[in-house]
């Protein structure tokens, strides 16, 4: 399993980081048996699973309930835990006691912080003072998404490109051991990767970067409605559960389902296990 260091060893190296989100044990766990280096337990939950348009409603308790039930999944694998909306903005009590639910209750072994505000180097700066290791997120950060009027490739100009170079420069000073880059051209996302020395995670920032991260929805066709140029189908799982649960639904009411097979004969039989496999 990887640790801060074994990430940031990678960086300089010709070895890419595979990183990929999950909230539920099983797509944890199939995410771990893939041999993902990294799991992020993102704030994207709020769109993919819990149906909001933004991120921007997902709370502390809803991401330490997801990082649990990853945990429970991919034991074995390194996980961060998105900070949700302002969390990061408030008192140092505040941003400890999220960390620590994260880490301690849920069981992460590092954050993640969007943006490069003020009271987010001053959050950063605290965290990685206490212990806890934090991965940076510029270029799009969807929590801003209300400020910056909607979901937009960053960094386009020249003065916005120096910006963004400072601020990870500045992130990287603070301690963070990786950055997530989201959503900016591929020339600008490769001078900020050879310019910092921690790794940079890329998602829309083209390859030269020192590894890659997407929304396990997205990247198995869970989503519908448009897709970001920067996704990349890797299944259409979608179309295939749909064709499925239609398909129960005419069965069921045809009577074709159950059949024999799915039906007890005696009483007192033992179930042994149901629901998913898990022992009951
Ligand atoms: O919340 C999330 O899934 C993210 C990724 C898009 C990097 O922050």
């Amino acid at each position: 399993m990887h640790t801060t260091s074994s990430v940031k060893a990678v960086k300089g190296s010709s070895e890419k980081l595979a990183m990929m989100t999950a909230y539920d044990a099983p797509t944890a766990s199939l995410l771990e048996q893939a041999g993902m280096d990294m799991i992020l337990i993102g704030d994207s939950a709020g769109m993919v699973v819990h149906g909001y348009d933004s991120t921007i409603p997902v709370t502390v308790d809803d991401l330490v309930l997801h990082t649990k039930a990853v945990r429970r999944g991919a034991p074995n694998t390194f996980t961060v835990t998105d900070f949700p909306f302002l969390t990061a903005h408030q008192s140092r009590d505040v941003v400890m006691a999220a960390a620590g639910r994260f880490m301690q209750e849920g069981g992460a072994h590092a954050v993640k912080l969007e943006g490069s505000e003020p009271a987010v180097i001053t959050a950063v700066s605290q965290l990685v003072q206490a212990g806890v290791p934090v991965m940076a997120h510029l270029g799009l950060t969807p929590q801003h998404v209300n400020v910056t009027g909607g979901y937009k490739v960053q960094a386009k100009e020249e003065a916005e490109a120096k910006k963004l170079l400072a601020d990870a420069k500045a992130l990287e000073q603070t301690g963070c051991f990786a950055l997530v880059l989201e959503c900016v051209p591929k020339d600008i996302a490769a001078v900020v990767t050879n310019e910092i020395d921690i790794p940079v995670i890329g998602i829309g920032a083209g390859p030269d970067v020192d590894g890659q991260v997407l929304v396990f929805h997205d990247a198995v066709g869970l989503t519908s409605g448009f897709t970001p140029k920067f996704v990349k189908k890797y299944a259409e799982l979608g179309t295939l559960a749909s064709e499925a649960v239609s398909t129960y639904v005419q069965e069921v009411k045809s009577s074709q389902f159950p059949e024999d097979v799915h039906s007890f004969k005696e009483t007192g039989q033992l179930v042994g296990k149901a629901y998913g496999g898990a022992k009951r």
